[in-house]
């Protein structure tokens, strides 16, 4: 389902470029579960971001299930990152205003689901990664682990068929990551998708 060829992605730095992505081809198929390992500064970031939609490549291509990213338009794209694509930060990127609840249920007020229905799948995918007595907390008012936890929901909650995590649990105490890889898990598990 993702196929990338000759991809690079170049920073112009003053009158210098930095290659962060030079020349990466890889084929990842649907249900595969993929890790990508490299030093601090290799560009799995980069990279992630690109599969993601979220940054363009400056050279090669990139399809998605066959389809040719660089040809779509904005909209298709945002649609794409609504539907299709879960992503999991390093850094939680939860909105501080609203609540546990309400940030898993965000992507379903993008996809216009009604209101009803979004309090009650927000509910059970905070059940789901142990969360249920902190939906109505906001995101100041958790620990790493649980806002890391949130983000799985809200990651997971459109049942996107790629599930994307930019070393997720880099910024946790050993505990808290290992329970969040293993929502993050299960949340694959259940979904039967591919990850990266
Ligand atoms: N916005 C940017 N502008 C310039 N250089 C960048 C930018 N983002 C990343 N880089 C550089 O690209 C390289 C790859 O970064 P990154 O993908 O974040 O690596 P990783 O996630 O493996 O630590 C690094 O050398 C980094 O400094
Ligand atoms: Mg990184």
């Amino acid at each position: 389902m993702i196929r990338v060829e000759d991809l690079w992605r170049t920073y112009r730095m003053g009158d210098h470029e930095l290659h962060a992505l030079r020349e990466v081809d890889e084929e990842i198929a649907d249900g595969e579960h993929v890790a990508i390992m490299g030093p601090s500064g290799s560009g799995k970031s980069t990279l992630l971001n690109v599969i993601g939609c979220l940054d363009s490549p400056s050279r090669g291509r990139y399809f998605l299930d066959g389809v040719d990213v660089a040809g779509l338009s904005d909209e298709a794209l945002a649609d794409i990152r609504l539907r299709r694509i879960g992503f999991i930060f390093q850094s939680f990127h939860l909105i501080p205003r609203l609540s546990a609840l309400e940030n898993a249920a965000l992507p379903m007020v993008f996809a216009g689901i009604a209101p009803a229905e979004r309090r009650k799948r927000a509910a059970a995918a905070l059940d789901a990664v142990g969360l249920a007595d902190r939906a109505h907390h906001r995101p100041s008012e958790l620990s790493g682990g649980q806002k890391q936890r949130v983000a799985i929901a809200r990651a997971t909650i459109m049942s996107p068929r790629l599930l994307l995590a930019d070393e997720p649990t880099g910024n946790l105490d050993s505990a808290p990551a290992l329970r969040s890889s293993t929502c993050c898990r299960r949340s694959i598990a259940k979904a039967g998708r591919s990850s990266s």
